[in-house]
């Protein structure tokens, strides 16, 4: 028998929780949008735009275009069930509802990858610019044992540790000062790339961008699953399901405005960072956004702005995805799929306590003493995984409840979710057959786990029993 649990029992289900010492709903549109800016701009871009281009070549924009492609018709399908489905629970609850018990359990499992793995990673590149940061200001980075992995000539990353650490702090502090250190930082960010197309521009030479995809398509497809990760999070807007106002109009509206802005600043960055620079020179260098401000202008101090812009940006990454860790976990919990103190709500708080530093301690540990490339891949094809999910989902939500309301539809359907999915497998594709064994590795875990806890624990085989007794 298929375990489904209806949309309206999930929306219930949250909203009894609402009545007692459930989450408040403080987050209006601005907020919200900020929450997603903040989710979503982070190591991909200040990090990883130097590997992308090192695959693509100038085609890197090429790259960034269809990694945004891919994200758009996902985002249509988030956007549907954002607003159908209004709780807090992100891919796994619209999994819950359409598809069954079991792949919810799974695409939960492979959110551990799109947000607890990817706090490591993005913290790993936090510790990165925070050096470069020092530097830029007193000449003298931390020493590389105390702020680079094992693999990566070090033994500890310190940083790293710290930045997941604070960003539990401010979590368990409560959503709305969260909320409010989002938005400052998302600004920030936003002001610190315009700044570099700003300066890089200036010395854009249109030489630099022939020949065009140095490495065809094979390097463009490379590119743009690199790039995807830079766009990772904007979904994480849904997983505030249950702490917006008037989710159903202001989920699916910031999940686009997100995109949009996202999309535009990306294109723009890598097209005046290659403008500015050789794509032979940007490849590969760990602080590329800086390196060009620094040449373009002659001097460390452009350089130093950027790198404060990515310990910012960086932060508030770390922040948000943590956020959406602490949330899926709360409603796998609620389902009794993981141990309850995930669900647990701090009465003085109104914030998962428990949860959130379970989160923090258990990724600290992959961020103290892994190398950024290692998680990198496994983020970005769990992500994708669990997004073929959600536009599958949309279909069978169309199918399975025709008539339930929804604030917004996609586009063309069925055409904009089956590119979805399309879209989703060509970059997994890109990752490369080394990622896919992994990935089979952690599913297989994944199905094991639930087979010897969440389907014994689930709480809607308990009350489906507990209703059957009741009626006997
Ligand atoms: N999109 C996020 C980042 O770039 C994961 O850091």
């Amino acid at each position: 028998m298929q375990r489904i649990k209806s949309p309206d029992q999930l929306v219930a289900e949250s909203g009894a929780d609402l009545e007692g010492h459930g989450l408040k709903r403080t987050m209006g549109l601005f907020q919200l949008v900020c929450f997603g800016v903040g989710a979503i701009v982070g190591t991909g871009i200040f990090v990883g735009l130097s590997d992308s281009v090192a695959e693509a070549g100038p085609a890197v924009v090429v790259s960034f275009a269809l990694a945004a492609i891919t994200c758009v018709f996902t985002a249509f399908s988030f956007a549907e069930l954002g607003g159908a489905i209004p709780v807090s629970g992100s891919s796994y609850s619209f999994a819950y509802a359409t598809l069954g018990e079991r792949v919810a359990f799974l695409t939960g499992w492979c959110l551990l990858l799109e947000y607890g793995v990817s706090v490591s990673a993005v913290a790993v590149g936090w510790g990165q610019y925070l050096n470069e940061l020092l530097n830029s200001l007193v000449g003298r980075q931390l020493p590389a044992a105390l702020s680079s992995p094992p693999g990566d000539g070090g033994v500890v990353n310190i940083p790293a540790v710290v930045v997941i650490l604070l960003a539990a702090l401010l979590l368990v502090r409560g959503v709305r000062e969260s909320a409010r250190a989002t938005a400052v930082m998302a600004v920030v960010k936003i002001a610190v790339l315009i700044l570099f197309c700003a300066v890089a521009f200036t010395a854009f030479t249109s030489d630099n961008l022939s020949p065009f995809a140095t490495h065809g398509l094979a390097g463009i497809t490379s590119g743009a699953s690199l790039a995807f990760f830079s766009y990772i999070g904007f979904d994480a807007i849904t997983t505030a399901g249950e702490e917006v106002k008037d989710p159903r109009r202001n989920v699916p509206l910031a999940i686009m405005i997100c995109l949009g802005v996202v999309t535009l600043l990306y294109c723009l960055v890598a097209v005046a960072a290659i403008g500015a620079m050789s794509a032979a020179d940007v490849a590969s260098q760990p602080a590329a956004l800086s390196l060009i401000v620094n040449r373009v202008t002659d001097s460390t101090l452009g350089g130093g702005v950027i790198a404060f812009g990515a310990v910012v940006a960086i932060a508030s990454v770390v922040l948000a995805v943590m956020y959406g860790q602490t949330r899926v976990l709360m409603s796998m919990s609620r389902d009794g799929l993981v141990p309850r103190v995930f669900e647990h709500v701090s009465p003085k708080t109104s914030t998962p306590v428990a949860n959130t530093w379970i989160v923090a301690a258990v990724f600290a540990v992959p961020a103290a003493v892994v190398p950024l490339d290692v998680v990198i891949n496994l983020t970005t094809i769990g992500t994708l995984a669990v997004m073929a999910v959600v536009n599958v989902a949309v279909i069978a939500l169309r199918r399975r409840n025709p008539d339930l309301r929804r604030s917004f539809r996609v586009p063309l359907y069925p055409v904009s979710p089956v590119l979805g999915v399309a879209f989703c497998l060509y970059l997994m594709y890109g990752t490369g057959w080394t990622t896919w064994v992994q990935f089979a590795v952690f599913l297989v875990a994944g199905a094991l786990v639930y087979a010897l806890y969440g389907r014994r624990h689930s709480r809607l085989v308990v009350s489906t029993r507990e209703r059957a007794a009741r009626e006997a």
